[in-house]
């Protein structure tokens, strides 16, 4: 027995044209995947590696994590200035809220989690001795604001910024579960080539 083509969601002659994302939105959207999944796997390693690693390690993950901001800024900017991809027709109402809700709050982690450690890393006391480079190539400022607080102060934010950061991670991992769960399960489960709207 054959199986039946997954069919596209809100394929219709009027949403033709519009039933995917624009290749920039997909560009952006499959970049930044790979970076934020490849700094998960870097910030969670740090901790158990050789120690003559971990700098390198850590600063690659800095210099990914700056780089995840700059780009979700450039994806909103296209985001807000461009057509969407129609809305999921098939899924139900309360479905495509849902998956409205849950895009947001991924636009949120791709913001919060770089910012959070950003501040982090603004606060630590070691920051004026180890200048940071993004990959190496070149400097990339701490925040002003928190690099001239008081050293005590600094120290306590230091911590205070860096459980944020954790906490924002295990929401990533919640969020992108539910994510790259949800769209497989449209993909293989209920047949609806979801997958096709964010793939050139
Ligand atoms: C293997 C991993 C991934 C797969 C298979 C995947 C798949 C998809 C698909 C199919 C869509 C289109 C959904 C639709 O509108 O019908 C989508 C949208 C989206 N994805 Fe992913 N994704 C992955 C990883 C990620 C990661 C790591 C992030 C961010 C942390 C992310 C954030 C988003 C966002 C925000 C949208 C909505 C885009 C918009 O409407 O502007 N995705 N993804
Ligand atoms: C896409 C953006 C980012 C993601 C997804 C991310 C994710 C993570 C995760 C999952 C951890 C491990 C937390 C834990 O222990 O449970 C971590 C640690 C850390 N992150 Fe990030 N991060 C990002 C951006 C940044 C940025 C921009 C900076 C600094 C400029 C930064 C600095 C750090 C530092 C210093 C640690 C602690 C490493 C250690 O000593 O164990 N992160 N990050």
């Amino acid at each position: 027995m054959t199986t039946p083509a997954p069919v596209p969601l809100a394929q219709s002659s009027t949403a033709q044209a519009s039933w995917r994302y624009t290749h920039t939105a997909m560009l952006l959207h499959w970049i930044i995947a790979v970076l934020v999944i490849g700094n998960v796997v870097l910030g969670l390693s740090a901790d158990s590696l050789p120690d003559d690693w971990v700098r390198p390690v850590i600063d690659t993950h800095k210099s990914i994590g700056i780089t995840v901001l700059c780009l979700v800024l450039l994806r909103i900017l296209w985001r807000v200035s461009h057509r969407a991809a129609a809305v999921a027709g098939r899924l139900s109402g309360l479905g495509t809220a849902a998956a409205h809700v849950a895009h947001f709050v991924l636009y949120l982690l791709m913001i919060g989690l770089p910012l959070s450690g950003w501040l982090h890393d603004s606060a630590w006391k070691d920051a004026a001795t180890h200048p940071m480079r993004l990959f190496n190539l070149f400097p990339w400022p701490r925040i002003g604001y928190v690099t001239r607080l008081d050293p005590a102060l600094k120290e306590s934010l230091h911590d205070r910024f860096g459980a944020p950061h954790a906490w924002l991670g295990y929401a990533l991992y919640a969020m992108l579960l539910m994510h790259v769960g949800g769209a497989l399960k449209h993909q293989w489960i209920d047949r609806k080539s979801v997958l096709k709207r964010m793939v050139p």
